[in-house]
């Protein structure tokens, strides 16, 4: 078990059920992400990736889309420190030309800032999508004269996220929106009811036993 993905979903109705805004949820669901990096790096994986805005969430309200989109400023003012203290290398995936500039400028400086860290990786997607994802690896190999012939490994090589061992998605949906699709092709899938604010450390530590109770075969016959 290396690396887990997350879709950080109900943060609305977490803040619904709270008699909260929907901000306040997206806030409470920020502060949870950089727990579970903690967590997850404290566990000894390699890496996680938390699906925290998608090629489709653009069509929310202007104001919602206001407000994650100051998140990763956020991100950087209030949890830098803690960041680089913890060593966590913070990687951005996704798109980069549809961003405001002062996203994509919180971006690059936390990802420099956190650059030189090695061993564990928190790949956090933006205005990130698995077929956008895959589009745009084809037109890279469609641009490049040296490409005739494609293979598993080389489409691999090209994506922005590792292969994924297990797959959680919070809040009780029961679908992948478009995340990690190539990844995921042999993970382990979790649906769990838990909204994402609630989805405390003590879980995931029973999402990774409940991993390793699983028998995992790649399409072979069991030992
Ligand atoms: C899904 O909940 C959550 C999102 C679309 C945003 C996730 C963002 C965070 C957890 C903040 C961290 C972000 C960064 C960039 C570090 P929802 O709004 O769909 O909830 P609902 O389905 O209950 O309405």
């Amino acid at each position: 078990m290396k690396h887990i993905a997350f879709i950080m979903d109900g943060n609305g109705r977490w803040a619904k059920a709270q008699g909260k805004s929907r901000q306040d949820g997206h806030k409470a669901g920020f502060d949870n992400l950089v727990e579970i990096l903690k967590a997850a790096k404290e566990l000894g994986l390699e890496s996680v990736t938390c699906y925290a805005f998608s090629t489709e969430n653009w069509k929310r309200p202007k104001p919602e889309i206001d407000f994650l989109m100051n998140i990763p400023m956020e991100l950087y003012k209030q949890r830098k420190q803690e960041l680089l203290d913890t060593k966590i290398k913070i990687q951005f995936v996704g798109r980069r030309d549809r961003i405001p500039a002062h996203t994509l400028q919180a971006i690059e400086q936390i990802e420099e800032d956190t650059s030189d860290f090695t061993g564990f990786t928190g790949y956090i997607a933006f205005d990130y999508g698995s077929q956008d994802e895959l589009v745009r690896v084809m037109n890279k190999f469609l641009n490049d004269p040296l490409i005739h012939q494609v293979d598993e490994a080389l489409i691999s090589s090209y994506l922005e996220v590792p292969t994924i061992d297990l797959l959680i998605r919070t809040s009780g949906e029961v679908r992948l929106s478009n995340f990690l699709l190539w990844q995921s092709a042999y993970a382990e899938l979790l649906f769990v009811d838990t909204y994402w604010p609630d989805f405390t450390p003590a879980r995931l530590h029973e999402a990774l036993e409940e991993y390793n109770e699983r028998s995992r075969r790649f399409g072979g016959l069991k030992e």
